[in-house]
């Protein structure tokens, strides 16, 4: 199938409403498609594309065949990047290991932080859970500090909620 997706989203929205559309945006990108590169390659590309003032954004998945826990890169926008992070490691890891969003100010500041891209600065990684378990996380990465709040948690977490049966 060869369908046209027109997504028009508007940046310069409050955030709750940009997330809102965001979330819509991807589970009418996503509803039709099983394949769970493709979709987190296009919901990567959303990110990318309506959020304001960031550097990377995309996806680590968890590693099955790893006992210990490891995340792997996935789809994503930005630098090329770190390929595997031990579950525990950096903010991704911490993410992962621990279920809990990790919403990062001064990446500087948060010890073991994995430095992909130096321009980065701030970051926000949300877990996705599948039947209780974490089998990804969502990172987004920002060359300013402080550039995510409750409300980008809030709304990022929305999105992982939206699309976890799909990736
Ligand atoms: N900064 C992350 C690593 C991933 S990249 O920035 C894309 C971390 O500390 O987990």
């Amino acid at each position: 199938m060869g369908e046209m997706h027109e997504i028009a989203i508007d940046e310069t929205l409050p955030k709750p409403e940009l997330y809102r559309q965001l979330c819509e945006a991807a589970d009418a990108l996503t509803a039709g498609e099983r394949d769970p590169i493709a979709n987190m390659a296009n919901v990567a590309a959303l990110m990318w594309q309506y959020l304001p003032r960031i550097n990377w954004a995309g996806f680590y998945r968890v590693d099955p065949a790893v006992d210990k826990g490891e995340l792997v890169l996935g789809p994503f926008a930005g630098k090329p990047a770190c390929i595997r992070i031990p579950f525990g490691q950096g903010v991704c890891g911490t993410a992962a290991a621990g279920g809990k969003t990790q919403l990062v100010e001064d990446v500087h500041a948060f010890p073991g932080h994995i430095a992909c891209d130096a321009a980065s600065n701030s970051e926000v990684v949300v877990p996705i859970f599948r039947d209780g378990r974490v089998i990804a996380v969502i990172d987004i990465d920002s060359p300013e500090t402080g550039r995510f709040d409750a409300e980008d948690a809030a709304g990022v977490e929305a999105l992982a909620a939206r699309i976890a049966t799909r990736i």
